[in-house]
């Protein structure tokens, strides 16, 4: 008779090593009240380079379907997510000719090379410091396979996200409860950053929120007034992104879990982040006084979440403490 080995469950406050699609299985049924998470976007990030398009579907598909038996009736998934993917196809009509009075971008590609091939010891921050710029824009330069980098090029063909987390989560019997639209940054640099097209900049994330059918306590007291006025009720939630991502190249801002958590949670439920990166979604738990179940398939991000969450171990929770957390961090970080 074949011995069955039976895992342990994952317990609640932890940053777990591994690949989702393996851990997930291990969460107690109906244990977590919200997962929360943003997943790879496949724009070239280092933590894909393993994925086709095929892969990455497939991912976000088989992830989806995997929450189905560990969320809580009732519960929700909220996923984080840029709406709109980019890809080089030279067998689209050119979207326009080009532009008669296309304007020089300012960095280019080769500016950035020649002074990195002057300066190779010198990372994204400081080229950026040199430049004047974001890192975020050195990257982009460097590596220009992102959304921003490509939505502009005359064949690109552009393809929405929603549709494919929709009809996933449908599939695994989840109901569209909501969606939330995140503005990143409300007036950043993109006044300055122009483009050779007549497509936007991207400044903005959706939130898809998906509820598991059961008994959902609406409580008008997880909120003050003044949350529900500005937030709680609203469509569009302005956050500013994470600037100076120094730890972790793709993590959103903490008010951003902070606020789900806040809405869909009481005290001492079980918030999910099977995406966790930096910790983000942890440490947003933790200040809201909720528990958490943290996994990143990437040695250096859970080095990095445990760091976060052991930090904020060494203050009293509450928001107001969480800035002198991150400095603190922050400061972690820089001798990484
Ligand atoms: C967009 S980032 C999340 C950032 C996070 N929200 C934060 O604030 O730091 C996506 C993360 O998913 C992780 N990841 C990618 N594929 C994974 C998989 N199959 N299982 C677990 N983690 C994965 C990556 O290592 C990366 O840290």
């Amino acid at each position: 008779m074949a011995v069955v080995k039976v895992l342990d469950a994952l317990v609640p406050n932890k940053i777990y090593h591994g690949d989702s699609r393996q851990l997930l299985k291990r969460i107690e049924r109906e244990s977590i009240a919200l997962s929360i998470w943003s997943p790879p976007y496949y724009v070239g990030k280092e933590y894909e380079r393993d994925l086709s398009f095929a892969d990455w579907q497939k991912l976000l598909r088989d992830v989806i379907k995997l929450h189905f038996p560990i969320i809580k009736p009732g519960g929700f998934l909220v996923i984080n997510i840029a709406d709109i993917l980019c890809f080089k196809d030279e067998s689209m009509p050119k979207i326009m000719a080009e532009n008669i009075s296309r304007r020089k971008i300012s960095l280019t590609k080769e500016d950035v090379i020649d002074v990195k091939q002057q300066h190779p010891d010198w990372n994204r921050y400081q080229l950026a410091a040199y430049f004047g710029c974001s890192e975020q824009t050195i990257d982009r330069r460097l590596n220009g396979n992102n959304i921003r980098g490509g939505k502009y090029q005359l064949q690109t063909r552009i393809y929405l996200v929603g549709g494919l987390i929709e009809s996933s989560a449908t599939d695994a019997g989840f109901y569209l409860y909501d969606r939330r639209l995140w503005v990143k940054d409300a007036a950043w640099e993109n006044s300055r950053w122009h483009t050779i097209s007549y497509r936007s900049v991207d400044e903005s994330e959706y939130l898809y929120i998906f509820w598991k059918p059961g008994i959902t306590k609406v409580d008008r007291s997880r909120l003050t007034k003044k949350e529900w006025v500005d937030w709680g009720s609203r469509g569009v939630w302005e956050i500013p992104s994470v600037r100076s991502n120094s730890d972790h190249d793709s993590k959103f801002p903490i008010e951003l879990p902070r606020r789900a958590i806040k809405l869909f949670t009481d005290p001492d439920d079980i918030v999910l982040d099977c995406f966790v990166g930096s910790g983000t979604t942890a440490l947003a738990s933790l200040s809201e006084g909720r528990r958490y179940i943290g996994i990143d398939k990437e040695k250096q991000s859970v080095a990095i979440a445990n760091a976060a969450v052991q930090s904020f171990s060494t203050y009293q929770k509450g928001p107001e403490q969480m800035e002198f957390m991150l400095r603190d961090l922050e400061a972690f970080y820089q001798t990484q």
